[in-house]
């Protein structure tokens, strides 16, 4: 019913409460009571003067006919599964995977409930920025500890594109000015010798891009770093993720459960994508998905 409001909103603002709520065959009281839900799911959405209600911006919608147009003209052969509403994309695509097949796009308008690393919510606004996952059916023998480096590669690649300054912050975040714009959560599941892996990507439309075009840039992106590895191998995308790396020759805490467990600095990622740091006892290679770091002062 959110979604519903947002569209009708969309086409006729700025409306009446009467009106919305006869658009909607809702009571005022019910429609009054979805504007207030809405805007507390984002603040100041809908916007409320002289009696009238009106969207605080333009939504710029899902269109499944011009993201089928924009892959075609990418000679991107993928299924698309659009939905207006998600939980989280990653958890729908896991508990269908079976009914997917390789390279399907999932994405929605308005993820509701989506999750990061570490079981962190992932809040993203509603028409506005971007939430996929992406599944894949990869042979045992594709080294998937390696998704989370060569996505990151994808989406600085993609910015970049864009002109916009933007690093990584091992493992797979993307920072512009600080400010974190993009994360990866990939997700795995083996089946009958194969993996089953979602890409989950949230990406901020922090310049409001077109998101149908973004979509498709984004997906095109991570498309092509996946062949450029499955062509030529780790070493040169470990290179450009190294020379896009926010922390490389700082000094850095690793943290595991809330606890700082090591200090050093950052000098490396390893053949396998982990995080190689230096200190006085050497050496110290990190490959856990549950440690995070922070940059010393
Ligand atoms: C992180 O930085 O911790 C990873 C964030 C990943 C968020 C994306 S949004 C699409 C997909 N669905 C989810 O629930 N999570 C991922």
């Amino acid at each position: 019913m959110e979604i519903k409001l947002l569209h009708y909103l969309d086409k006729h603002q700025p409306t009446s409460i009467a009106n919305i709520a006869d658009g909607l065959k809702l009571t005022t009281l019910e429609t009054l009571k979805l504007i207030a839900k809405i805007n507390q799911i984002q603040t100041e959405l809908i916007v409320n003067s002289d009696a009238t209600y009106r969207l605080s911006h333009h939504l710029d919608w899902f269109d499944t006919a011009k993201i089928k147009e924009l892959l075609v003209n990418k000679n991107l052969d993928y299924t698309l599964q659009l939905h207006d509403q998600l939980k989280s994309s990653n958890a729908y695509a896991l508990k269908h995977i079976e009914q997917f097949k390789n390279k399907t796009i999932i994405s929605c308008d308005w993820q509701y409930s989506g999750h990061g690393r570490f079981g962190r919510r992932w809040l993203s606004k509603i028409a506005e920025d971007i939430t996929v996952s992406i599944v894949y059916t990869f042979p045992s023998d594709f080294n998937i500890a390696l998704l989370p480096i060569i996505c990151a590669v994808a989406i600085n690649r993609l910015l970049k594109n864009h002109s916009i300054q933007n690093c990584i912050k091992w493992p797979n975040d993307i920072y512009v000015n600080q400010t974190k714009v993009a994360g990866i959560l990939v997700e795995n599941l083996v089946r009958n010798r194969e993996n089953h892996t979602v890409i989950g990507i949230g990406l901020d439309n922090f310049a409001s891009w077109k998101r149908n075009k973004l979509l498709v840039e984004l997906v095109t992106s991570i498309d092509t770093l996946i062949s450029e590895f499955n062509l030529f191998g780790f070493a040169l995308l470990r290179r450009e993720w190294l020379d896009n790396c926010c922390h490389l020759g700082k000094r850095v805490t690793i943290v595991q459960n809330g606890s700082s467990i090591a200090e050093g600095k950052h000098v490396d990622i390893d053949e396998q994508g982990a995080l190689v740091i230096q200190n006085t006892s050497g050496l110290q290679t990190y490959s856990s998905s549950a440690i995070s770091l922070l940059l010393n002062d």
